[in-house]
């Protein structure tokens, strides 16, 4: 019988903070993708996102089997989740986006959301701010998931500086608000080192998305006592497959 897998796509080590909080709820098969030839996600129109997207669900599901589909990137789900569900009828697609509504729920009145470029420009994205009445503030890092990831791969001191520049930025403007928004999972995964900078909350949607996650999985065989993980990259580059594996592996280790 050929294995089944819950799927997970993002351009590059983003969506490691996602699939971190559902292992730890769910053990499955879990399949990878990181399209990381066309990273990063945010410098990149939602028309060529969801070519992208429909590129790698077609090849993908002619290998393996997989029917829950988890963008665990907001550039992709604000671009191109509402047109992956139209061509794709028989997957279960399930997004992440800017977690507002629980900056709300927990009555920041002063939001800040960091996103990428792309996402911010999305109408998905727009509509979500216009539906809540608060003073909402969208920032778009243009190169934040990028130093994050080029970071993780190689820790070198240009590397480094480039990071530490935008978090020094955001920290100079931290003090304008009650809250940050990580609106992108690449920023969640430098949550902790963040919070040494950073004195207000920093809320992402990472735990909330692994529960939905769990709570549509209920069709499949859940007696599976631990998980299994298969990562791809879309430049088939076995070195850098190498360094996401430690990545991945340091990441569900803390
Ligand atoms: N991790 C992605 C997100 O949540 C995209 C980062 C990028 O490739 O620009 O938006």
């Amino acid at each position: 019988m050929k294995k089944e897998y819950i799927l997970f796509i993002d351009s590059g080590i983003g969506g490691f903070s996602v699939l971190k909080e559902t292992i730890n709820i769910l053990s499955y098969n879990y399949l990878y993708y990181a399209d990381n030839n066309n990273a990063p996600y945010g410098s990149h129109s939602s028309n060529e996102i969801k070519i992208f997207l429909k590129d790698i669900i077609t090849n993908l599901s002619q290998k393996y089997k997989f029917k829950i589909v988890v963008l665990a990137c907001n550039t992709a789900t604000t671009s191109a989740i509402e047109y992956l569900r139209s061509i794709f009828p028989n997957l279960i697609f399930i997004g992440i986006e800017p977690a507002i509504n629980i900056a709300i729920k927990n009555q920041f009145n002063n939001i800040l959301v960091i996103a990428t470029p792309t996402t911010i420009k999305q109408k998905k994205y727009i509509n979500l701010v216009k539906k809540t009445n608060y003073k909402i503030k969208s920032k778009p890092m243009h190169n934040l998931a990028r130093n994050i990831e080029m970071y993780y791969l190689n820790k070198n001191i240009i590397n480094k500086v480039n990071l530490l520049k935008n978090i020094y930025y955001l920290k100079a403007i931290s003090k304008y608000y009650d809250c940050i928004i990580l609106g992108c999972t690449h920023y969640s995964i430098i949550k902790n080192l963040l919070k040494n900078y950073i004195n207000i909350p920093l809320i992402d949607k990472n735990k909330t998305i692994s529960k939905i996650i769990k709570l549509n999985c209920n069709f499949l065989d859940k007696t599976m006592s631990f998980s299994t993980i298969k990562i791809l990259l879309s430049n088939n580059d076995n070195r850098q497959k190498q360094k996401y594996i430690k990545i991945l592996n340091q990441i569900l280790a803390k």
